[in-house]
């Protein structure tokens, strides 16, 4: 049994999860009172004037402007900003699907921050990205900030003991080192905007403190998390993954 609830506040939609049906790297935080994801109001945009965006994007960028790598092999990710390198805390590279996005290079252009990488991220009809987990939270040297463009009702991220589903136009942002998993079980594509930003003072002041309090527990709980997925991987002998962007 689950229970849908909207927050007031902040537009976030947070389905509780049963605890039966949890698996055990949810159960970590069960309880626990940290705070896995929030959203950014700062990053809050017309979904409209986002929506046409992507539309003169996707018309105009061809196959080269793309990675085909979503479980169905359509197209997954399309680059607006490039790692200069993997693993390497640098600005990235704008490309030229850049040009089709203008409030996106707006954004973009805050001066006080150093943005990583970008990309629009596109998860086809029935897809879902597998339990996963990357160091990006506000307290870890990159944080990945979020906005959706088209959200189909149903679509959802599972993190933690959670699973939210924010508006298209919301920007909202996650501590990533706790195992996470996206699902689309709708008919319709989903499509995100994600921005990967240096976690300076600069973008941690446009999130809840909250999603950076009780370091040492929040620590050890993502390690147990991360520990009991790898597990589970390991008895299932399934391979490890790696969201492609
Ligand atoms: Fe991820």
């Amino acid at each position: 049994m689950t229970q849908q609830s909207q927050s007031a506040c902040n537009g976030r939609v947070t389905r509780e999860l049963s605890v039966e049906s949890l698996l055990p790297w949810q159960m970590v935080t069960l309880g626990s009172g940290l705070m896995l994801q929030a959203s950014c109001l700062d990053l809050r945009s017309e979904a409209a004037a986002l929506q046409a965006e992507f539309a003169a994007a996707d018309a105009a960028v061809g196959p080269a402007g793309r990675a085909f790598l979503a479980s169905d092999g359509s197209w997954s990710t399309m680059a607006l900003v490039q790692r200069s390198r993997l693993g390497v805390l640098a600005a990235g590279l704008p490309t030229p699907n850049l040009e089709h996005m203008p409030s996106v290079a707006a954004l973009l252009s805050r001066s006080n921050w150093t943005v990583v990488g970008c990309h629009l991220v596109r998860q086809p009809p029935h897809g879902t990205l597998p339990w996963h987990f990357e160091d990006q939270a506000p307290y870890s040297q990159e944080s990945r900030l979020l906005v959706p463009i088209h959200a189909p009702d149903g679509a959802e991220t599972l993190i933690g003991h959670e699973s939210v589903a924010y508006p298209a136009g919301m920007g909202w942002t996650g501590d990533f080192n706790f195992p996470h998993q996206v699902e689309n079980p709708t008919e319709s594509q989903r499509i995100i905007l994600i921005v990967d930003v240096v976690s300076g003072p600069e973008v941690r002041r446009l999130l809840p403190p909250a999603l950076m309090d009780k370091l040492p527990l929040r620590r050890a709980l993502a390690g147990e998390a991360r520990n009991r997925l790898l597990q589970w991987r390991a008895s299932r002998s399934e391979p490890g993954f790696s969201a492609p962007y």
